[in-house]
Protein backbone atom coordinates (compact mmCIF):
# COMPACT_ATOMS: atom_id res chain seq x y z
CA UNK A 1 0.00 0.00 0.00
CA UNK A 2 1.07 3.87 -1.02
CA UNK A 3 0.76 6.42 1.88
CA UNK A 4 1.21 9.99 0.39
CA UNK A 5 2.60 12.48 2.59
CA UNK A 6 0.87 15.91 2.39
CA UNK A 7 3.19 18.55 3.74
CA UNK A 8 1.12 21.68 2.29
CA UNK A 9 0.10 23.87 4.47
CA UNK A 10 -3.36 25.33 4.73
CA UNK A 11 -3.61 29.10 5.59
CA UNK A 12 -7.70 29.00 4.79
CA UNK A 13 -8.00 26.76 7.45
CA UNK A 14 -8.59 28.37 11.10
CA UNK A 15 -6.53 26.25 13.80
CA UNK A 16 -9.14 27.17 16.35
CA UNK A 17 -12.34 25.99 13.84
CA UNK A 18 -10.29 22.45 13.50
CA UNK A 19 -9.43 22.30 16.97
CA UNK A 20 -13.62 22.44 17.27
CA UNK A 21 -14.39 20.26 14.69
CA UNK A 22 -11.84 17.45 15.74
CA UNK A 23 -13.70 18.10 19.43
CA UNK A 24 -17.37 17.57 18.17
CA UNK A 25 -16.30 13.80 17.61
CA UNK A 26 -16.55 12.34 21.56
CA UNK A 27 -14.26 9.59 22.69
CA UNK A 28 -13.58 7.43 25.48
CA UNK A 29 -10.23 7.99 27.25
CA UNK A 30 -7.51 5.82 27.96
CA UNK A 31 -4.38 5.65 29.86
CA UNK A 32 -0.95 4.72 27.95
CA UNK A 33 0.99 3.07 31.11
CA UNK A 34 3.80 1.24 31.92
CA UNK A 35 7.18 0.73 34.42
CA UNK A 36 10.35 1.81 32.64
CA UNK A 37 12.93 0.66 34.51
CA UNK A 38 11.04 0.69 37.72
CA UNK A 39 9.11 4.38 37.00
CA UNK A 40 5.97 5.03 36.36
CA UNK A 41 5.51 6.54 33.33
CA UNK A 42 2.01 6.95 31.64
CA UNK A 43 -0.28 9.53 29.91
CA UNK A 44 -4.53 9.99 29.39
CA UNK A 45 -4.87 9.68 25.76
CA UNK A 46 -8.87 10.36 23.75
CA UNK A 47 -6.94 9.21 20.21
CA UNK A 48 -7.74 5.77 21.05
CA UNK A 49 -8.77 3.43 18.34
CA UNK A 50 -9.49 0.00 17.71
CA UNK A 51 -7.29 -0.96 14.44
CA UNK A 52 -7.81 -5.12 13.48
CA UNK A 53 -8.91 -8.05 14.58
CA UNK A 54 -6.66 -10.10 12.82
CA UNK A 55 -3.24 -9.59 13.94
CA UNK A 56 -4.84 -7.48 17.08
CA UNK A 57 -4.38 -4.20 16.63
CA UNK A 58 -5.28 -0.36 17.89
CA UNK A 59 -3.70 2.68 17.64
CA UNK A 60 -3.22 6.20 19.76
CA UNK A 61 -1.75 9.13 17.99
CA UNK A 62 1.18 10.84 20.77
CA UNK A 63 2.10 14.90 20.17
CA UNK A 64 5.80 14.95 18.36
CA UNK A 65 6.52 17.56 20.81
CA UNK A 66 5.83 14.68 23.83
CA UNK A 67 8.81 14.47 26.26
CA UNK A 68 7.00 10.95 28.07
CA UNK A 69 6.72 9.27 24.86
CA UNK A 70 10.32 8.88 23.82
CA UNK A 71 10.23 6.97 27.52
CA UNK A 72 7.23 4.71 26.82
CA UNK A 73 8.08 3.29 24.28
CA UNK A 74 11.00 2.15 25.18
CA UNK A 75 8.96 -0.16 27.51
CA UNK A 76 8.41 -4.07 26.81
CA UNK A 77 4.39 -3.49 27.49
CA UNK A 78 2.25 -0.92 27.48
CA UNK A 79 -0.67 -1.13 29.26
CA UNK A 80 -4.41 0.49 28.10
CA UNK A 81 -6.91 1.01 30.27
CA UNK A 82 -10.41 2.42 29.31
CA UNK A 83 -11.72 5.04 31.61
CA UNK A 84 -14.52 5.11 33.48
CA UNK A 85 -16.97 7.30 34.21
CA UNK A 86 -15.36 8.43 38.03
CA UNK A 87 -11.95 8.58 36.26
CA UNK A 88 -12.32 12.46 35.33
CA UNK A 89 -10.11 12.97 37.87
CA UNK A 90 -7.79 10.70 37.30
CA UNK A 91 -7.54 11.46 33.65
CA UNK A 92 -6.66 15.22 34.38
CA UNK A 93 -3.89 13.72 36.94
CA UNK A 94 -2.21 11.13 33.97
CA UNK A 95 -2.25 14.35 31.65
CA UNK A 96 -0.73 16.76 34.08
CA UNK A 97 2.89 17.18 35.97
CA UNK A 98 4.78 14.26 35.25
CA UNK A 99 6.01 13.06 38.94
CA UNK A 100 2.00 13.16 40.17
CA UNK A 101 0.28 11.42 37.77
CA UNK A 102 0.26 7.90 39.65
CA UNK A 103 0.35 9.21 42.97
CA UNK A 104 -2.58 8.00 44.76
CA UNK A 105 -4.11 5.77 41.81
CA UNK A 106 -4.87 1.88 42.65
CA UNK A 107 -3.11 -0.17 39.37
CA UNK A 108 -1.50 -3.02 39.03
CA UNK A 109 1.83 -3.47 37.24
CA UNK A 110 2.22 -6.85 35.24
CA UNK A 111 4.96 -9.58 35.11
CA UNK A 112 5.83 -7.70 31.92
CA UNK A 113 5.51 -4.12 33.51
CA UNK A 114 2.53 -2.84 31.81
CA UNK A 115 0.77 -0.68 34.19
CA UNK A 116 -3.37 -1.31 34.53
CA UNK A 117 -5.77 0.59 36.39
CA UNK A 118 -8.07 -0.80 38.81
CA UNK A 119 -12.10 -0.29 37.86
CA UNK A 120 -10.75 0.51 34.02
CA UNK A 121 -13.63 -0.68 31.62
CA UNK A 122 -11.22 -2.83 29.58
CA UNK A 123 -7.84 -3.05 29.56
CA UNK A 124 -5.19 -4.13 26.83
CA UNK A 125 -1.45 -5.43 27.34
CA UNK A 126 0.20 -4.24 24.15
CA UNK A 127 3.88 -4.08 22.45
CA UNK A 128 4.53 -1.10 20.10
CA UNK A 129 3.81 -2.30 16.41
CA UNK A 130 4.79 0.47 14.26
CA UNK A 131 4.79 4.01 14.63
CA UNK A 132 3.77 6.36 11.67
CA UNK A 133 4.48 10.02 11.77
CA UNK A 134 1.67 12.20 10.55
CA UNK A 135 2.08 15.76 11.26
CA UNK A 136 2.52 17.21 14.37
CA UNK A 137 1.34 13.69 15.83
CA UNK A 138 2.76 9.81 15.72
CA UNK A 139 0.61 6.99 15.04
CA UNK A 140 1.00 4.30 17.26
CA UNK A 141 0.17 1.12 16.19
CA UNK A 142 0.10 -1.43 19.05
CA UNK A 143 -0.27 -5.05 19.35
CA UNK A 144 -2.49 -6.37 21.49
CA UNK A 145 -1.06 -9.59 23.53
CA UNK A 146 -4.35 -9.56 26.05
CA UNK A 147 -7.50 -7.88 26.64
CA UNK A 148 -8.89 -7.67 30.30
CA UNK A 149 -12.78 -7.02 31.01
CA UNK A 150 -11.69 -4.64 34.07
CA UNK A 151 -14.02 -4.01 36.68
CA UNK A 152 -15.17 -0.81 35.98
CA UNK A 153 -19.30 -0.65 34.28
CA UNK A 154 -19.21 2.89 31.78
CA UNK A 155 -16.81 4.74 29.90
CA UNK A 156 -15.83 8.27 30.35
CA UNK A 157 -16.58 10.49 27.44
CA UNK A 158 -14.53 13.07 26.36
CA UNK A 159 -16.19 15.37 24.21
CA UNK A 160 -15.84 19.34 23.14
CA UNK A 161 -12.24 19.51 25.71
CA UNK A 162 -15.29 18.33 28.37
CA UNK A 163 -15.74 15.39 30.27
CA UNK A 164 -19.50 13.20 29.83
CA UNK A 165 -21.04 10.23 30.66
CA UNK A 166 -23.13 8.11 28.56
CA UNK A 167 -26.85 8.64 28.14
CA UNK A 168 -28.64 5.94 26.06
CA UNK A 169 -32.44 6.48 27.07
CA UNK A 170 -34.38 6.96 23.78
CA UNK A 171 -32.01 5.29 21.92
CA UNK A 172 -32.21 2.03 19.91
CA UNK A 173 -31.48 -0.73 22.17
CA UNK A 174 -30.55 -3.01 19.49
CA UNK A 175 -26.94 -4.31 19.16
CA UNK A 176 -24.42 -4.14 16.07
CA UNK A 177 -22.45 -6.78 15.70
CA UNK A 178 -19.58 -5.77 13.90
CA UNK A 179 -21.12 -6.61 10.49
CA UNK A 180 -22.34 -2.84 9.82
CA UNK A 181 -22.27 -3.48 5.93
CA UNK A 182 -25.08 -4.27 4.13
CA UNK A 183 -28.26 -6.57 5.49
CA UNK A 184 -26.86 -8.41 7.74
CA UNK A 185 -26.72 -5.37 10.45
CA UNK A 186 -30.34 -4.53 9.62
CA UNK A 187 -31.79 -8.22 11.51
CA UNK A 188 -34.01 -5.71 13.68
CA UNK A 189 -35.00 -8.85 15.79
CA UNK A 190 -34.21 -7.89 19.03
CA UNK A 191 -34.69 -11.82 20.30
CA UNK A 192 -30.97 -12.17 18.39
CA UNK A 193 -30.00 -9.03 19.61
CA UNK A 194 -30.65 -10.93 22.52
CA UNK A 195 -28.87 -14.19 21.86
CA UNK A 196 -26.01 -12.35 20.50
CA UNK A 197 -25.59 -10.50 23.90
CA UNK A 198 -25.91 -13.97 26.03
C1 LIG B 1 -8.77 13.93 27.90
C2 LIG B 1 -7.34 14.00 27.41
C3 LIG B 1 -6.98 13.35 26.24
C4 LIG B 1 -5.67 13.41 25.76
N1 LIG B 1 -5.35 12.73 24.63
C5 LIG B 1 -4.10 12.83 24.14
C6 LIG B 1 -3.76 12.14 22.95
O1 LIG B 1 -4.56 11.40 22.38
N2 LIG B 1 -2.49 12.28 22.48
C7 LIG B 1 -1.56 13.07 23.12
O2 LIG B 1 -0.43 13.19 22.63
N3 LIG B 1 -1.86 13.71 24.27
C8 LIG B 1 -3.10 13.60 24.79
N4 LIG B 1 -3.39 14.23 25.96
C9 LIG B 1 -2.32 14.91 26.71
C10 LIG B 1 -1.48 13.88 27.51
O3 LIG B 1 -2.31 13.16 28.42
C11 LIG B 1 -0.40 14.55 28.36
O4 LIG B 1 -0.94 15.64 29.05
C12 LIG B 1 0.73 15.06 27.51
O5 LIG B 1 1.26 14.01 26.74
C13 LIG B 1 1.76 15.61 28.49
O6 LIG B 1 2.94 15.88 27.88
P1 LIG B 1 4.23 14.92 27.97
O7 LIG B 1 3.94 13.80 26.99
O8 LIG B 1 5.31 15.82 27.52
O9 LIG B 1 4.38 14.39 29.36
C14 LIG B 1 -4.70 14.17 26.46
C15 LIG B 1 -5.06 14.84 27.64
C16 LIG B 1 -6.37 14.75 28.12
C17 LIG B 1 -6.74 15.46 29.39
Amino acid sequence: MTIHAHSQSHPSLDPRALRDAFGAFPSGVVAVAASVKGQLTGIAASSFTSVSIDPPLVSFSIATTSSTWPLLRAADRLGLSVLADHHDAVCRQLAGPREERFAGLPFKVTGNGAVLLDEAVATYDCSVHEEVVAGDHVIVLLEVHEVGAGDGEHPLVFHRSAFAKLHRDDLDPARLDGRINGAEVDRGAESESKEDAA
